[in-house]
């Protein structure tokens, strides 16, 4: 099969995994196969260990995804629509606890399970002509790939209350306050953006990373007195790590060299 024909595009860019969904004709909107590719990427970019970061964006100017397949939708019966939005729930909760930081990369319009999946991204990095939001409501059906959970551990309750009983698209610049979004640039720039958040994000420790995001990821799911039990557990893990005993060690040499140096140049007294 030609590469340009694949539901899910990958393409490197040093240690950043580029994954394109692929259905410009459709707005990338999703079908069955497009989640599988998607999923199937995921791991592929997961066992490469030159693959520090992932991003996600859309094939064509217009979109990120403009949704889950109406079409497709429309024919569904209740059981069915259930089993879909199991699957959509299970590919963003890939998402969602990868471990490798991911980026959506929004081009366009990123609606319904667009948003969804953009919001289980750990950054959202937009161009300016991108908009976001949950139609749902305007077509009497409701998000149901984490729109009305994830999104309000991302959004807060009265933001997602917003987007979801509105059905209303704001555009990026819009969206800047709401603080879910990391930066917003030209369209022409958006790679350049989003290669340097991930080349900043590289040059970090992985299993650092992994564990911090791990901790973050349940704040919002566990009390308080539970979460800082895990953080406590997960510092002490990634305390005991060689990646954590160089990095103290290089700031302690790099202090210590500043030390010698100040007082190598202080005047010997008369
Ligand atoms: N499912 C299936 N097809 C979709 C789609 C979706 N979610 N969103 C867009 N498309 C298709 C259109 O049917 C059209 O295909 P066609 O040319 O074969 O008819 C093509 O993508 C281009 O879309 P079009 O509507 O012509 O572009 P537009 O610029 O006029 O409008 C949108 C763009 C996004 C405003 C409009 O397509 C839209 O409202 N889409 C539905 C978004 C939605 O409700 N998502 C939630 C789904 S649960």
């Amino acid at each position: 099969m030609p590469t340009n024909t694949l539901p899910v595009l990958a393409a490197q860019y040093g240690p950043l995994r580029l994954l394109t969904l692929n259905r410009a004709d459709k707005l990338n909107a999703f079908t069955p196969e497009m989640l599988a590719a998607l999923e199937s990427a995921l791991d592929e970019a997961a066992a490469d260990d030159s693959t520090r970061i992932v991003a996600i964006t859309g094939s064509g100017s217009k979109a990120f995804a403009a949704g889950n397949d109406i079409e497709r939708l429309a024919a569904l019966d209740g059981v069915a629509a259930y089993r879909d939005m199991l699957a959509g729930q299970r590919a963003l909760l890939r998402l969602h606890e990868y471990a490798k930081p991911t980026i959506a990369m929004v081009n366009g319009y990123a609606l319904g399970g667009g948003f969804e999946l953009a919001l289980a991204c750990d950054f959202l990095v937009a161009s300016e002509n991108a908009s976001f939001a949950f139609p749902e409501i305007t077509l009497n059906t409701m998000p149901g790939w984490g729109g009305t959970q994830l999104a309000v551990a991302r959004l807060g309750l009265a933001c997602a209350k917003r987007f979801v009983l509105s059905g209303r698209r704001f555009s990026a610049r819009e969206c800047e306050p709401f603080g879910f979004i990391h930066d917003v640039v030209a369209p022409g720039d958006l790679l350049d953006a989003v290669h340097a958040l991930a080349t900043t994000l590289a040059a970090f420790d992985p299993f650092a990373v992994e564990m911090a995001k791990r901790a973050l990821n349940r704040a919002s799911e566990l009390p308080l007195s539970a979460g800082l039990d895990l953080e406590a557990a997960h510092y002490a893990v990634n305390f005991s790590s060689e990646g954590a005993r160089a990095g103290l060690r290089q700031f302690m040499d790099r202090r210590l060299a500043r030390r010698t140096a100040r007082t190598d140049t202080v005047p010997t007294s008369p």
